[in-house]
C-alpha cells in the first residue's frame, strides 16, 4: 500500500478543501473536547449553533463546573442523548479538582474522565495537542474500510482496534491534529455513505474499494 502518496494526497486534500467551523478557530483543548462530544451523536449544522452558544456561556471549564446541572442541561436543550451533557459536567469538575483546571494532556488521563472513551480520547489528544493518537468515528472507519478494502463487520470492537492500529500506522510522523480532521472531513464530504464523489476523491487511485467496484459494498455492517 502506498502509503506516503496515501499522506501526502489527503493532506494536501484537506488543506484546499478544510471548512472554516467554530471549534477550529483555536486549539484549546477545553473547546475542542466540548465540539467533540457534541459532535458524537449529532451532524455538524445542528451543532454549531449550540457550540457558539455554549461556549459565550461556558468559556472555560471553570465556568462549566461551577454552572448548576439545570443550566447545563438547559444549554444542552434540542441536542439530545442528555447523558453526554452530565458526562462532561461532572467531566469538567473532576478537571478542576484534581488538574487544577487543565484539561489533561496525558492520553490516559484524560481517558478516565466521565464521558470520554477511545473517539474522544484520540480527538481531543491529537487535535489539541497533537498526539499520535488515532481517532476513529463512523466516517474514519467508512473510509479506510473503503480504502483498505476491510470486509470485517465494523460495528464489531475487534474491527474498530484494527482500524485503529492501521490509523496510527497511515499517520506517523504525520501533524496528528490535521491527518485526523482530513480523514474525518473526507468522510463528511467525499467518502459519504451514499452517493460518494469518487471521481474528485484523492485517494481514488490506491482506493481498493473504487479499484474493485466494492465502494457501494462498504463498510459492512451486521443487523443488529
Ligand atoms: N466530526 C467529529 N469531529 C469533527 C471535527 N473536528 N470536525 C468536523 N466534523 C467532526
Amino acid at each position: 500500500f502506498p502509503i506516503r502518496a496515501f499522506r501526502k494526497q489527503l493532506l494536501t486534500w484537506y488543506e484546499k478543501h478544510k471548512r472554516s467551523l467554530p471549534w477550529r478557530e483555536s486549539k484549546d483543548p477545553y473547546r475542542i473536547w466540548v465540539s467533540e462530544i457534541m459532535l458524537q451523536q449529532t451532524q455538524v449544522e445542528t451543532v454549531k449553533p449550540y457550540f457558539e452558544q455554549f461556549m459565550e456561556q461556558f468559556p472555560t471549564p471553570e465556568a462549566l463546573a461551577e454552572a448548576e446541572e439545570d443550566e447545563v442541561m438547559k444549554a444542552w436543550e434540542g441536542l439530545g442523548y442528555y447523558s453526554r451533557a452530565r458526562h462532561l459536567h461532572s467531566a469538567v469538575k473532576e478537571v478542576m479538582h484534581t488538574y487544577g483546571g487543565e484539561v489533561p494532556k496525558d492520553p490516559e488521563d484524560f481517558a478516565s474522565l466521565k464521558g470520554v472513551g477511545p473517539y474522544t480520547k484520540g480527538a481531543v489528544m491529537s487535535i489539541a495537542h497533537d498526539r499520535e493518537e488515532p481517532a476513529v468515528d463512523g466516517n474514519v472507519m467508512r473510509v479506510l474500510a473503503r480504502v483498505l478494502l476491510i470486509e470485517a463487520d465494523v460495528g464489531k470492537q475487534s474491527t474498530r482496534r484494527q482500524i485503529e492500529a492501521d490509523v496510527r500506522e497511515l499517520m506517523a510522523g504525520t501533524p496528528p491534529a490535521e491527518f485526523n480532521q482530513a480523514l474525518m472531513e473526507l468522510g463528511a464530504l467525499v467518502c459519504t455513505p451514499k452517493n460518494p464523489d469518487c471521481p474528485n476523491c484523492p485517494l481514488k487511485q490506491m482506493c481498493r474499494a473504487y479499484n474493485h467496484e466494492m465502494v457501494d459494498a462498504l463498510p459492512i455492517k451486521a443487523k443488529k
